[in-house]
């Protein structure tokens, strides 16, 4: 079996996957046009050749004003399924969703508009592609914690519909201590918590993230490895790191995927998975991921098999849900060597 084939037929999780950052261009200008919204730019082309980022900033710029022709639930819906359908045709059994529901409330969009298109969309994903979703809502850090807070309270009365929360945008100067009060509230409702944390921060940030807010995986975390006590932690508590090496790469985390540091923390017992972030803007879904990182680091089937199931194993499903994907894990596996 091919390589390409191999990773395929993995059964694999995606757990770090911002489905505003799954917006192509060519669905962009469409729904700009649908809508009436005037984009910062003149076409396709125009918009792909912006996509040429120095750091997160300079990216996050751009998702936010391209997010601005997101309106409707069939936006929304329409903006799911695509990814739904990309997730599919690479094996993905399974994909938590991370959701910006502040981008869009600030443009008048209603919580509720957002969670029905992205929840029509996931029923329609699970009876027709066979695909389970969790929504993952995650609040702006760059926003202060009293509009955290304001954006739980809109939440609250739909809190049974997502099933945790997490924290993304600008990492530098905005600490998970300042988010401390909002994550214990979001303890308190039951929900899962996750957040972006090591991206761009330093490993106090990571130490942060698990003590104040308690979370239960680190997104990215790849800055961890300065820090060989935290490494120890994060083995010994299993905690998993959904590290998005494509992504890096375009925002300059590590100069080439040939320098990521995933092949030596998966080596050194740390539970990694590997995951595609924003993919219509780093190059690559899922499979693509795991493509050039296997090439660019020269992981072996026994690498991708085991960056495959620590990603289910790291999902939030039940172990019901996860046996049989495990199961087709190890067979697939056994026909790969
Ligand atoms: N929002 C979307 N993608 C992000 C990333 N990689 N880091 C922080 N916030 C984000
Ligand atoms: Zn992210």
């Amino acid at each position: 079996m091919d390589l390409e084939t191999f990773i395929r037929r993995l059964p694999k999780a995606e757990l770090h996957l911002h489905i505003e950052g799954s917006l192509e261009p060519e669905l962009m200008f469409e729904l700009a046009r649908r809508n009436g919204v005037v984009l910062p730019y003149g076409s396709v082309e125009e918009l792909r050749a912006a996509y040429a980022f120095t750091d997160l900033q300079s990216f996050l710029d751009i998702y936010y004003a391209g997010a601005a022709a997101l309106l409707h639930e069939q936006d929304f819906f329409d903006l799911a399924m695509a990814y739904f359908q990309r997730a599919a045709a690479d094996g993905v059994v399974h994909a938590e969703l991370f959701f910006d529901p502040q981008t869009h409330m600030a443009r008048g969009v209603a919580f509720e508009t957002v969670l029905d298109g992205l929840e029509r969309a996931a029923t329609e994903a699970r009876e027709r592609l066979g695909i389970t979703s969790r929504l993952i809502l995650c609040f702006l850090r760059h926003l202060s914690e009293a509009e955290a807070f304001e954006t739980l309270e809109q939440a609250q009365p739909h809190h049974h519909r997502f099933h945790g929360v997490g924290l993304d945008s600008s990492e530098l100067g905005h600490p998970p201590s300042k988010f401390e009060r909002v994550f214990a509230c979001c303890h308190d409702l039951g929900l899962r918590l996750v957040a972006h944390a090591g991206e761009e921060g330093p490993p106090e940030y990571v130490w942060e993230a698990l003590d104040l807010l308690r979370i239960e995986r680190v997104d990215h975390g790849v800055r961890s490895a300065e820090d060989p006590l935290l490494l120890e932690r994060l083995v010994r508590e299993r905690v998993p790191l959904t590290v998005c090496p494509l992504s890096n790469v375009k925002l300059r985390v590590f100069p080439e995927l040939a320098q990521h540091n995933l092949k030596a923390l998966l080596d050194k017992g740390l539970c990694i998975t590997l995951n595609s972030d924003d993919p219509a803007y780093f190059g690559g879904y899922l499979g693509q991921n795991f493509l050039a990182s296997a090439e660019a680091l020269d992981l072996s089937r026994a690498d991708l098999t085991t960056l495959a199931r620590n990603s289910l194993e790291a999902a939030f499903v039940t172990q019901a849900e996860r046996a049989p994907w495990l199961a087709e894990l190890e067979s697939v596996a056994g026909l790969g060597y």
